[in-house]
């Protein structure tokens, strides 16, 4: 009879462990998802105030701190992805595979613009590209209004298309796991209870990540 630990050690051997991602890669998908919604929120947030008033103001130099903040997030999630991270065999197969995978892409490069277009913005409209009144980054270009008007409609559009797409992953997500009842949420979940739902699942790749 073949042992479990035998089974095990044929799958890691197989290069077949990977169907969770790591620690950090969680935390840094979970502060990103936190961050682009309280981003979202808070520009919803300042469109009830009149402009100019000083609640308004403030509202905005939080969300510029908290894009700043998303940036740094999103450079070093991409780096730790390129480089040390965890790489996790793909959840699903076939067209769903392929579409997950586009979702994904399509994301992380609608991040990389949004943070682009929201610090040109923050230039071309010369106001300070500040985090939380620690350091401001000074603008490497001198935008004119017309330059200016172009970055604000790009940012509105490519932020909500993030919000869109997000809630459609996040919908995706949570249909694998209350109708379809797969492990896929489990993957980006830490914890105790995902770490049994992955050791108790009839997947032949998944394999404990700690005992
Ligand atoms: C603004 C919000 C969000 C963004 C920008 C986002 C982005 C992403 C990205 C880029 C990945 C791919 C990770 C990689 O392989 O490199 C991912 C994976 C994942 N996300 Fe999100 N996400 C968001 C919210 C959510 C929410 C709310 C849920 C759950 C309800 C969720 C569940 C998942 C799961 C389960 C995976 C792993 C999928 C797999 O294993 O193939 N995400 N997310
Ligand atoms: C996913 C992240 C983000 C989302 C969802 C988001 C969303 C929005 C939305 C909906 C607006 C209002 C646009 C309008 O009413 O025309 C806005 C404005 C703005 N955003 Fe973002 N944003 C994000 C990231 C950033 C980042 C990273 C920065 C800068 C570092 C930034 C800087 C700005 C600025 C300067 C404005 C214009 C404020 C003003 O009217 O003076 N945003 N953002």
């Amino acid at each position: 009879m073949i042992t479990k630990p035998f089974t095990q050690a044929t799958r890691i051997a197989a290069g077949n462990d990977r169907l969770r991602y790591d620690a950090l890669e969680m935390s840094f998908h979970w502060a990103t998802a936190l961050l682009v919604v309280a981003q979202y929120l808070l520009a919803q947030a300042w469109g009830f105030l009149q402009r100019g008033t000083p609640v308004r103001l403030e509202l905005q130099s939080l969300h510029v701190s908290l894009g700043l903040l998303l940036t740094t997030v999103l450079v070093l999630r991409i780096l730790w992805r390129a480089g040390p991270g965890r790489r996790v065999l793909p959840a699903t197969t076939g067209l769903v595979e392929i579409a997950s995978k586009l979702v994904h892409y399509a994301l992380y490069g609608l991040l990389v613009a949004v943070v682009g277009l929201g610090a040109c913005l923050r230039w071309a409209k010369h106001d300070p590209l500040s985090f939380f009144g620690l350091f401001t980054l000074p603008s490497p270009y001198s935008f004119t209004k017309d330059q200016a008007t172009l970055i604000g409609d790009l940012h509105n559009w490519v932020a909500t298309t993030i919000i869109i797409l997000a809630a459609g992953h996040a919908g995706a997500a949570l249909f694998h796991h209350f109708f379809l009842r797969d492990d896929i949420l489990w993957r980006m979940l830490p914890g105790k209870r995902a770490r049994r739902a992955e050791r108790d699942s009839p997947d032949p790749r998944i394999v404990p990540q700690e005992p």
